[in-house]
């Protein structure tokens, strides 16, 4: 799995996203260092609180099937979007160093680590 079918299927991803009230649709693909991939999408509430993103969705998809253990993540909306602080934060718990590549509907991609998306960040190893 190369970064570009990686991002492909974040896009692929993006086109079941549930998103009547933000009309914000994310995609997105998160790949397992056994190459395994998890897509996801964001998937909104009438109730606006309870409104899951795309992010947290492929993450909780993954480790409810046993893998933990990420290397890449392909996150796509229209506007090239980042992820939000909550998202960073709960893809921080299993990969801190995670590779991020956000693209937009045009395909331009952005590279980042989670290292640069949030830096000096808590983690399972400060509760020791
Ligand atoms: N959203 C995501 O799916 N991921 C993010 O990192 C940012 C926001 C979703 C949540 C909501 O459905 C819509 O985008 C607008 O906030």
């Amino acid at each position: 799995m190369n970064d570009p079918e990686l991002v492909e299927l974040a896009q692929k991803a993006l086109k079941n996203a549930y998103a009547p009230y933000s009309n914000y649709p994310v995609g997105a693909a998160l790949l397992t260092a056994s190459g395994q991939v998890f897509t996801g999408c964001n998937v909104e509430n009438a109730v606006y609180p309870l409104c899951t993103c795309a992010e947290r969705t492929a993450v909780v998809k993954a480790v409810s099937e046993g893998q933990r253990e990420f290397t890449a993540i392909a996150i796509a909306t229209r506007n090239g979007g980042s992820p939000c602080g909550s998202c960073r934060q709960v893809l921080r718990e299993f990969a801190p160093h995670l590779r991020i590549l956000l693209t937009d509907d045009a395909g331009h991609v952005r590279h980042y680590t989670l290292d640069q998306l949030l830096p000096d960040s808590f983690g399972p190893e400060s509760l020791d």
